[in-house]
Order: structure tokens, then C-alpha cells, then sequence
């Protein structure tokens, strides 16, 4: 058996032995022990740490509260409480558990910087009495719990730019807002920036990146699948999506089931919605995803009746069959944003047949048509001269809206 070094030796006394009230408490916020500039919390298997930080380029004049990896040198900020209320002098700024059980971020000079709003409709009712504690779990989330064990508030409640595995993300609005992951300003700037990844808020067949307000990229129509798994051959395993229903709400979460790795989802400041992996060998995060990508995956990028050939060797934009583009100086640079049109108007009626495209990404703007069988959908498109495509999918999961069709129709406006 070798020999420790001595620091080694005492560090293995102080903090294994978790009888000694400071080092059981580290991973707890507790009333009576504010948290200050200098100080964190870890959690207890030394994953994830809380406190304040100040990232390099404000020169530390600007510090947020935040969790992040404890042992990963970068990028290494999972969530922040006062994105938009920095602390500006850090001497006596404290996150401290009020006698009313609120997490509140004071500055200096006493000012209320942020608060966690536990007492807001929805949560347990505030007259409630909470002698209870915040702790940071194992799997970064900062939990507030009543003395009887139920959750108060908890960050992952209140995502910022980062899904870890474990989270929920909610994708459908009935008594909760939807949640977005909005991005930092900057790479050094946690302030919000002007992307953000969620789900379409009318129905929640699909998910976007938007950029401010415009959608910036779309994914795939969602099937009923509960669970979607993808393997990445660069890390040898396989991460899974999920889709569930908790209450009245729907749901997303993913996460590498046996994995060992590292990973998040990340809205990042560029505009690109990454899944990323720590490598722990050459300190970095490789990027597993990152859409949209390729480039022509952008929304709207090839226009209307416009679609991104990602097969060819430089993905690029293509017309529909039967369509050429719009404007004759488009498509040299592999782009049509004026988008493309029918060489033939429609003539509605017999003459006119649909023509099948497979292993198609499906335009947005469709209408979704609930429980159709797909002669049904089939008879909706065909019936109507203004409907001009329609697409089917029969899941034959166990649905988790109710309706395991998908008839999904585009109508010309
Ligand atoms: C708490 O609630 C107040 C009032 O509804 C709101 O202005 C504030 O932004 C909320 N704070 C957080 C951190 O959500
Ligand atoms: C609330 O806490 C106080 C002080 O510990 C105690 O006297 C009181 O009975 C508690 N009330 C309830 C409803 O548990
Ligand atoms: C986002 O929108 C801004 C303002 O419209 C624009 O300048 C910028 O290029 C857009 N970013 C991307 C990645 O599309
Ligand atoms: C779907 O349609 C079938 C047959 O038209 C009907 O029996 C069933 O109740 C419908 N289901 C829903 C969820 O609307
Ligand atoms: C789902 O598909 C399987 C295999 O094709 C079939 O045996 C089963 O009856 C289907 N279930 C429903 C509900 O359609």
C-alpha cells in the first residue's frame, strides 16, 4: 500500500467523515448561515457547487449566484439566479434562507437582488411552517424542502440556459407557463441573451430555437414516442429523449442511462442548441449536436417550397419538384430566401394528383387534424381545393395526448 500525501490524509479525516457538523452541511443552505462571496455549497458527492461567481470578462465587477460543475475547468455554469441583477459589490452581498423560508439574494447595501418567489400561487401555501433547508442535490438541482420533506422550489423549476439529466422541461401550457431555455448574452455574459429553446406554444407537436422572437431553427414533428433514443458513436452510448405526462402537463427530459459521461443540453449564445459531452481526457466539451446544422437547416432558410438537400457533399437549397425559384439571381449561392414557386398553376380536381416525398423533414404551418385514420386524412386534403399536402403517421404507441395520428394538413392562404 503506498503512502498519502499528508494533505491528502487530513483532507480524507475533515471531509469523509461526515459526522462533523462542517462538512454535513456543506451541500445545505441553512437559515441561520448565510451563503457570502467566497463560500459554497457542494453537493454531497462533490459533483456540483453553489455560490457566487464572476466570469472573467466583467473584470470582476459583476457577480451572479450560480451552480456549476465543481471539478470542470469551463463552460462550466449550469444555472444562474440574478441573470439580470448582478452583484456589483461583492463585500457583504448574501444568499441567505429567510425565517419565511425565501431564498433571497441581498446586495451590499441591503437591496433585494432576487428572490426564489416561494410563496407564489402554485407552491405550497407560504403560511406553511418551514423550519426546512435548501440543498444542492447530486444532480445540481438546488431544492427547498419543507421540514416534512416536500419541495418548496427548486432551480430546476426555473431552468436559465442549460437542461441537465433530470430535468423537465414543460412543453405544454395548461396552469404553468411554457419554460424556455434562454441564452446568455455573451460567452462571459450570463445576462439573457436573445436565444431561447422551447416548444411551440400552440401545440406541442414540435420544438424551436427562437431568436428573439423569430424562429431561428424547428425540429422534427414530434411522434408519441415516450422515449427516443439516439446512439453517438463518438461517445459510444446512447441518449435518450423523453416525453411524459406529470399531472396536467406535458414534458421533456433526456439523459445517458448507464453513462457515465458528462452531458447537457445548452441554448447557447451563438444561437445553437447543443448537446454536449465532457471529455474528460482532453478537457473539453465535444459537441455531440448542434443545430441547425447543416447551415440550410436554419427555419426559413431555403423559403418557401424550398428544401435543404443534406445529402449532397455541401448541403444545399433545392425547389420541390415542379417548383423553380422565385428570383433568378437566387439559388447561387445555394440559397433561395425569396423561396420557390409552382412552374404550373393547380388546376383542382382530377387532373391534379399528390405526389409521395419521403425522408422529408415536414414543413411547419401545417394544421394538425386529431384522430384520423389515414384514408380519413387522405379524404381532408383531397376533398378541399385549397388543401395543397398532407401527411400521416399512425404512432400505434400508447399516446400521450390521446391521439395516437397523426393527420397533419397545409392549406394555401
Ligand atoms: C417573483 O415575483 C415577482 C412578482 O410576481 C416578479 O416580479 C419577480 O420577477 C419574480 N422573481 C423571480 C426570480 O421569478
Ligand atoms: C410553527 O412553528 C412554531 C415554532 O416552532 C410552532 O410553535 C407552531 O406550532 C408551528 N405551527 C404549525 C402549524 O406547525
Ligand atoms: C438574430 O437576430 C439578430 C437581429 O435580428 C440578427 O442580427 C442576427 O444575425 C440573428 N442571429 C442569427 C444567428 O440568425
Ligand atoms: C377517434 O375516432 C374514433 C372513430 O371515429 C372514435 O370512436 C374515438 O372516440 C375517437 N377518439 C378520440 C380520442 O377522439
Ligand atoms: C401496433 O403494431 C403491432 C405490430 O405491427 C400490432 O400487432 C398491434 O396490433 C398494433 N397496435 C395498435 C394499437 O394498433
Amino acid at each position: 500500500m503506498g503512502f498519502l500525501p499528508i494533505r491528502r490524509i487530513i483532507t480524507l479525516v475533515f471531509c469523509s467523515a461526515s459526522l462533523l457538523p462542517s462538512c454535513a452541511s456543506d451541500s445545505r443552505l441553512l437559515p441561520n448561515k448565510p451563503l457570502t462571496v467566497g463560500s459554497t455549497l457542494i453537493s454531497d458527492d462533490g459533483t456540483f457547487a453553489l455560490g457566487f461567481f464572476s466570469p472573467s470578462s466583467s473584470g470582476g465587477n459583476h457577480y451572479y449566484v450560480g451552480i456549476w460543475y465543481n471539478s470542470i475547468p469551463k463552460d462550466n455554469v449550469v444555472w444562474v439566479a440574478n441573470r439580470a441583477t448582478p452583484v456589483t459589490d461583492p463585500s457583504s452581498a448574501t444568499l441567505a434562507l429567510t425565517d419565511r423560508s425565501n431564498l433571497v439574494l441581498s446586495s451590499t447595501d441591503g437591496q433585494l437582488l432576487w428572490m426564489a418567489n416561494v410563496s407564489a400561487p402554485g407552491n405550497l401555501a407560504s403560511s406553511e411552517n418551514v423550519t426546512g433547508e435548501a440543498t444542492l442535490d447530486n444532480t445540481g438541482n438546488f431544492v427547498l424542502r419543507t421540514s416534512e420533506g416536500a419541495v418548496l422550489w427548486q432551480s430546476f423549476d426555473h431552468p436559465t440556459d442549460t437542461l441537465l439529466p433530470g430535468m423537465n422541461l414543460r412543453v405544454t401550457h395548461n396552469r404553468h407557463e411554457l419554460q424556455w431555455l434562454v441564452s446568455w448574452k455573451g460567452p462571459q455574459d450570463p445576462s439573457p441573451g436573445s436565444f431561447s429553446y422551447g416548444a411551440d406554444p400552440y401545440q406541442f407537436l414540435q420544438r424551436f430555437a427562437l431568436n428573439g422572437s423569430r424562429p431561428y431553427w424547428r425540429s422534427p414533428v414530434w411522434g408519441n414516442y415516450l422515449m427516443v433514443g439516439s446512439y453517438m458513436e463518438s461517445i459510444k452510448s446512447t441518449i435518450f429523449m423523453t416525453v411524459r405526462r406529470i399531472e396536467d402537463e406535458i414534458y421533456m427530459s433526456f439523459g445517458m442511462p448507464g453513462g457515465s459521461s458528462t452531458v447537457k443540453i445548452k441554448m447557447d449564445y451563438s444561437g445553437k442548441i447543443k448537446i454536449l459531452v465532457w471529455n474528460s481526457n482532453m478537457l473539453e466539451w465535444d459537441v455531440l449536436q448542434a443545430e441547425p446544422d447543416p447551415e440550410c437547416n436554419a427555419y426559413g432558410y431555403c423559403g418557401a417550397f424550398g428544401f435543404c438537400d443534406n445529402t449532397e457533399p455541401v448541403p444545399t437549397c433545392k425547389c420541390l419538384d415542379g417548383f423553380e425559384p422565385i428570383s433568378k439571381e437566387d439559388g447561387s449561392n445555394g440559397r433561395f430566401p425569396k423561396g420557390c414557386r409552382r412552374k404550373e398553376t393547380l388546376r383542382c380536381g382530377r387532373e391534379n394528383r399528390f405526389l409521395t416525398l419521403t425522408a422529408m423533414k415536414i414543413p411547419d404551418k401545417f394544421v394538425y387534424v386529431r384522430n384520423r385514420s389515414f384514408e380519413e386524412c387522405s379524404a381532408e386534403c383531397t376533398s378541399s381545393c385549397s388543401c395543397t399536402a398532407y401527411a400521416y403517421a399512425n404512432m400505434n404507441t400508447s399516446a400521450i395526448n390521446g391521439d395516437d395520428t397523426r393527420c397533419l394538413i397545409w392549406m394555401e392562404i
